[in-house]
C-alpha cells in the first residue's frame, strides 16, 4: 500500500540568490539589518562604513566577500571604493549619519554645508559612481525619513532637505534608468544611533511610542531591511520614497 500523501510546506527561492548587494554604512543599525535580511534571501553582501573594528565584526557575521573602510563623505575616497568594485552589483543602499538640527540662532554654517553634502549630493555622487557598476534593473536605495516633514524650531534645515529628497531621487530614477532609485523614510528605528541621540531618554521614547503609534508597537531596523529587500527585488518600483514608520507622522 502505498504512503498517504504528505502536504509540502510552501516553499520559495531565495530572492535574492547569487546577487551581489552592497551596503554603504552597513555595519549597524538599518544597513546593517538590510544586509542580514538580504543574506538571508541568499545575496552577497558587500560593506562599508567609517570603524573598521566594527565594520569587520558585521563582515564576519555575514560572510561578507568584501568590506571597505571610510568615509563616504569624502569623494576622493567614494571614487576609490567605485573604481574597485568589481561589477555588476545588483542592488546598492546608502546608509549613514543621523541629521543635523539646530534652532535657527545656533545653525553652525559648515555643518550645514556639510549636511547638504551628506544628504543631497552624496546620493547624487553615489547614482553618477553607480553606472556601468549597477546592472541594468537593479536597484539604488537611500534612506531619508518622516520625521523631517514636521514643522517646529531646529527643524528648518531637516524639513529642507527631506522635502528635495523625493523630487531628487524621483529625477535620478529618469537619469540613471534602466537601474532603479528608490527612497525608504522611516520615522523612529531602534537603532545605535537612536540609542546615542536619546541616551537615558531611550526607553521612555519607546513607551511613548507604543502608547501613541497607530501601528501600537516600536519600528525596528528589521522592519525598514524587510522595506528595503522588497524594493531591490520589486522591478515594478523606481523613482518613489516609501514610509515605514508605524504611523508615525499622522499622531
Ligand atoms: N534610526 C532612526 O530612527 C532613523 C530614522 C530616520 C532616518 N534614519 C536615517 O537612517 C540612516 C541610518 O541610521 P541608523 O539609525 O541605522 O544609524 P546607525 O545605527 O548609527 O548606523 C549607521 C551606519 O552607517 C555608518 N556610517 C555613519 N556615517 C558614515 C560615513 N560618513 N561614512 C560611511 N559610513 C558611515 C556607521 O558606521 P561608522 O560609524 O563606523 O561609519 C553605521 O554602520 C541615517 O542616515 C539616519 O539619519 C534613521
Amino acid at each position: 500500500m502505498s504512503a498517504a500523501p504528505t502536504v509540502t510546506p510552501t516553499q520559495r527561492e531565495p530572492q535574492l540568490l547569487g546577487q551581489k548587494v552592497v551596503v554603504i554604512g552597513g555595519s549597524a543599525g538599518i544597513g546593517l539589518e538590510t544586509a542580514r535580511h538580504a543574506r538571508a534571501e541568499g545575496a552577497e553582501i558587500i560593506l562599508t562604513a567609517r570603524d573598521p573594528e566594527r565594520l569587520e565584526h558585521a563582515a564576519q557575521e555575514l560572510d561578507a566577500i568584501s568590506t571597505s573602510a571610510f568615509d563616504a563623505g569624502d569623494p576622493d575616497s567614494l571614487a576609490r571604493f567605485f573604481d574597485d568594485l568589481p561589477a555588476p552589483i545588483d542592488h546598492l543602499m546608502l546608509s549613514g549619519g543621523g541629521p543635523y538640527y539646530a534652532p535657527l540662532a545656533e545653525l553652525d554654517l559648515e555643518q550645514v554645508r556639510q549636511d547638504i553634502d551628506r544628504h543631497l549630493l552624496l546620493p547624487v555622487q553615489v547614482a553618477r559612481h553607480a553606472v556601468g557598476k549597477v546592472r541594468p534593473g537593479g536597484s539604488l536605495l537611500f534612506i531619508s525619513g518622516t520625521g523631517g516633514r514636521r514643522r517646529g524650531v531646529g527643524l528648518t534645515f531637516i524639513g529642507a532637505v527631506t522635502a528635495a529628497l523625493p523630487a531628487l531621487v524621483a529625477n535620478l530614477a529618469l537619469e540613471v534608468a534602466p537601474i532603479r532609485v528608490n527612497v525608504v523614510a522611516p520615522g523612529f528605528v531602534d537603532t545605535p544611533l537612536s540609542a546615542a541621540l536619546l541616551g537615558d531618554g531611550l526607553d521612555d521614547r519607546r513607551d511613548e511610542l507604543r502608547a501613541t503609534l497607530p501601528n501600537g508597537r516600536v519600528v525596528g531596523p528589521a522592519d525598514v531591511a524587510a522595506l528595503a529587500v522588497h524594493l531591490m527585488t520589486n522591478t515594478a518600483l523606481t523613482g518613489a520614497t516609501y514610509d515605514v514608520d508605524g504611523g508615525q507622522q499622522l499622531v
